[in-house]
């Protein structure tokens, strides 16, 4: 009788010592699990969002990229990018920022502002979720070498949408001067800029809303080119213009090596005549000392 009680009370004190150890672990955000898979660094921050990432991790792989790319301009460097996001991820893409849509702002005279420039509406999208990081950490092996994996980072991701009469006028994704780090990041410099841009389709569904150069041209006519119909085609006022595509995505390269902006970059999103058209902006950050 008495060997029992002392098992029971040893079983429960295992049990309590477990629990004890878990909440630990947990609390300080899974320390030695995260050295194991590098997936709990990302999700284990806080029990909300590591909830979220068990609902997702049973179901959800990464999977290897299928895209295709063509350099449409080598300098500055603007690549087309033939199926970047498969169709179960625009999907899941929507639906992680379908409820944050909110008017879009334009950086100007050193804030966010609304402005007749910009009549889209924009959403944030959630770090945490599978189907971003997987985009996000795909983006991030399209730049290779361009980013410092010590300091930089690929940014906060986000959907934009436009619906019939919204546009974007001619802008510059990249600031006038540097944006000053902000406590948190620390040890990566005085500064930070777009040292690139992603511009990738969720919806199509649209007539217009295509995504104009007017400075970058192509090195081929591009009538010669089977292409030039169905994709993109030249502008009457000078440059080219890419229709939007599910899918698909444009990238191109903000920065000179010296960290001065390339204002042949300037484009616009020109006004969708009719439907909707939803994109994701990926702007990978280049830290400055
Ligand atoms: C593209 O062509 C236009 C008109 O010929 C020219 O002004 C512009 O500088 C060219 N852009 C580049 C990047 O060469
Ligand atoms: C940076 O490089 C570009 C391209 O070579 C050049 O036009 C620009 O003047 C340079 N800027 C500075 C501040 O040196």
């Amino acid at each position: 009788m008495a060997s029992m009680t002392r098992s029971s009370s040893a079983i429960a004190f295992v049990i309590a010592v477990i629990v004890v150890l878990a909440s630990v672990l947990y609390r300080f955000k899974l320390p030695y699990l995260t050295s194991l898979s590098p997936h709990f660094v990302l999700y284990s921050s806080s029990s909300k969002t590591f909830g979220r990432y068990m609902k997702h991790a049973s179901s959800f792989r990464c999977p290897q990229h299928t895209y295709t790319t063509e350099i449409i301009s080598l300098d500055p460097l603007l690549i087309y990018i033939d199926s970047f996001l498969a169709p179960v991820e625009i999907e899941a893409l929507l639906e992680a920022g379908e409820s944050e849509f909110a008017p879009s702002q334009v950086y100007k005279r050193g804030r966010n502002q609304d402005t007749s420039d910009r009549t889209s509406s924009s959403a944030g999208l959630p770090r945490d979720n599978p189907t971003v990081q997987c985009v996000l950490e795909r983006a991030e092996g399209f730049l290779g070498t361009m980013l410092d994996p010590s300091r930089d980072d690929i940014g906060p991701p986000q959907l934009v949408r436009y619906t019939a009469g919204q546009r974007f006028n001619r802008h510059r994704d990249w600031y006038e001067r540097p944006q000053p780090v902000r406590k948190g990041m620390l040890g990566r410099g005085k500064g930070w800029n777009r040292i690139a841009s992603f511009f990738a389709i969720l919806q199509d569904q649209c007539t217009g809303g295509e995504t104009w150069f007017p400075l970058i041209n192509a090195t081929i006519p591009l009538d010669a080119d089977g292409k030039g119909d169905r994709l993109w085609k030249t502008h009457e006022n000078g440059g080219l213009m890419f229709r939007p595509v599910s899918g698909n995505a444009l990238f191109w390269v903000n920065l000179f090596a010296n960290g001065t902006g390339d204002d042949r970059t300037i484009h616009a999103g020109l006004p969708v005549e009719e439907g909707l058209k939803t994109a994701m902006n990926i702007w990978p950050r280049k830290f400055y000392d």
